[in-house]
C-alpha cells in the first residue's frame, strides 16, 4: 500500500509511503512558498537531501529536546516567520520526530489560525504513532503535554529509511509504543508468545514496515469516532498515566516510548493487585518489556512523591483520585479514575522490585 487516507473531522489527510529519502526530497521540493523546520540532528545527518528538499526555501534547525517543547519555542517560530513576511499561503514542512511535530504542529495550527503543514516523521515513534491522530502538544510548567490543539498535517511523507540513523535508545522508544499497540490490538486477541516474537524481530530491525502499518491500524481503530479524545481514544493512554509521570520525574532521561512500556508494567501491577489480571499474564508482559527498557533502573528517577505529584497533574485526571488505564486478563482495556494514593505507593514498590529483578 502506498497511501493511507485518514478521516478527520478537521480535514481528511494522507500518509504517503516513500522508499528512500531522495524520493521524499523530490516530492517536497516542488512545493511553493515553503519553510522547513528540521530537527538539528536530522539536518546534520541528511544535509544534502534536506537542502535539496528546501530548494530556495528557508531551513530552520530545531533542537528536539523536551525543554524546547514549549511556548517560547513557538513564539520564536512565529517571530521568525512573521519577520520573513510569511503569508497565509506559506507551506510549513516539519522534518523530525514527535517533539518537532508537536511544536511545529502547534505553530501551524495557530499562526493565522492555521497554515498548510506537511510532516516528514523521522523517528520510529513518530512514524508508527504520533504522525497520525491530529494532536499537537506543548509542555507547560513541568506538566507534560498540557497545552495543545487538534490539527493534522495536510500530508505525511513516511519513509522508514530515516530510521537507520536513529540512536538505539530512540529506536527502542518506538519499540515501547509498539508493545502497547500490539497488546491492545482489537483485530485479534493478542497472544503473548506472538507479541514477544514480533518484538524480538523488531529488536533485530526486522518487520518494521509491517509493524508500522499494524500499529497505525490499531491507533485508527481506537480514534475512529473519537478523534477529540472524549471516550474510547483515552484507552490509547495505556501505559501513559504512569509513563508521563516517569518522564517528568526522570527529567526526560527516560525517553517517551520506554517510559510508556514501564507504565504498562505499572498498570499490570495494579491490575494484578486488583485481581483483574493473573500473575502469569503479568509475567508474560514483563518478559516482553524488560529486555526493551535499555535505561537501567535508577533510584533518582523513581522519587515517589515526585511521581505522585506528576500523576496528579495528568490532564486526563477528572476526579480527586488518580486515573489509569488497566488491562484485564483478556486484554480488554478500561480507564479507571479511582486509583488511591496508598494503592499507588504499593504498586510503585512492586514495580521497582520487578525492574530490579
Ligand atoms: N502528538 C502526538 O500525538 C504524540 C504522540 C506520541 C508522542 N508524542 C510526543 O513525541 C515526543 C517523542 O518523540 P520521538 O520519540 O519521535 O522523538 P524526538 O522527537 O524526541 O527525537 C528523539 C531523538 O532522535 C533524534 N532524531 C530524530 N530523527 C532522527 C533520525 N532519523 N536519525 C537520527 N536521529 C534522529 C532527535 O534529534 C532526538 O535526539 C514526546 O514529546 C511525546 O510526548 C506526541
Amino acid at each position: 500500500m502506498n497511501e493511507l487516507l485518514i478521516k478527520s473531522k478537521i480535514k481528511d489527510y494522507k500518509v504517503v509511503f516513500k522508499t528512500n529519502v531522495v524520493e521524499v526530497s523530490e516530492t517536497i521540493k516542488i512545493l511553493p512558498n515553503k519553510v522547513l523546520i528540521v530537527d538539528a540532528n536530522v539536518l546534520s545527518i541528511y544535509r544534502t537531501e534536506i537542502e535539496d528538499m528546501a530548494g530556495d526555501g528557508d531551513i530552520i534547525p530545531f533542537k528536539a529536546v523536551e525543554d524546547n517543547k514549549d511556548l517560547d519555542a513557538v513564539a520564536e517560530f512565529y517571530a521568525y516567520l512573521i519577520d520573513r513576511n510569511a503569508k497565509r499561503n506559506i507551506n510549513l514542512v516539519s522534518v523530525g520526530g514527535g517533539i518537532t511535530q508537536d511544536v511545529t504542529g502547534f505553530v501551524a495550527s495557530t499562526l493565522y489560525r492555521g497554515i498548510n503543514w506537511t510532516f516528514v516523521p523521522t523517528t520510529f515513534l513518530a512514524q508508527t504513532d504520533s504522525c497520525i491522530g491530529s494532536k499537537t502538544s506543548l509542555n507547560f510548567q513541568n506538566r507534560k503535554n498540557l497545552l495543545g490543539t487538534f490539527y493534522p498535517p495536510s500530508i505525511i511523507y513516511l519513509c522508514p529509511a530515516f530510521l537507520s540513523s536513529l540512536k538505539t535508545i530512540d529506536y527502542y522508544s518506538g519499540i515501547g509504543e509498539s508493545i502497547k499497540f500490539q497488546l491492545m490490538n482489537p483485530f485479534v486477541k493478542p497472544d503473548l508468545q506472538d507479541v514477544g516474537q514480533k518484538i524480538e524481530r523488531l529488536r533485530k530491525y526486522e518487520l518494521l514496515d509491517e509493524v508500522i502499518m499494524e500499529n497505525m491500524a490499531v491507533k485508527i481503530n481506537y480514534m475512529e469516532n473519537d478523534e477529540f479524545d472524549l471516550g474510547r481514544r483515552n484507552l490509547l493512554n495505556y501505559g501513559h498515566c504512569f509513563g508521563h509521570a516517569l518522564e517528568i520525574s526522570s527529567v526526560y532521561d527516560i525517553p517517551h516510548g520506554i517510559a510508556v512500556s514501564i507504565g504498562i508494567l505499572f498498570a499490570g501491577v495494579v491490575s494484578v493487585n486488583r485481581g483483574i489480571m493473573s500473575s502469569s499474564m503479568f509475567e508474560g508482559i514483563r518478559k516482553i518489556i524488560l529486555p526493551c527498557l535499555l535505561v537501567r533502573y535508577e533510584e533518582r528517577h523513581y522519587e515517589r512523591n515526585m511521581l505522585l505529584s506528576a500523576m496528579k497533574n495528568d490532564k486526563k485526571r477528572t476526579g480527586s483520585r488518580l486515573s489509569i488505564v488497566l488491562s484485564d486478563n483478556d486484554f480488554m482495556l478500561s480507564k479507571y479514575d479511582d486509583l488511591e494514593e496508598k494503592e499507588f505507593y504499593e504498586a510503585l514498590k512492586t514495580l521497582i522490585v520487578t525492574l530490579e529483578r
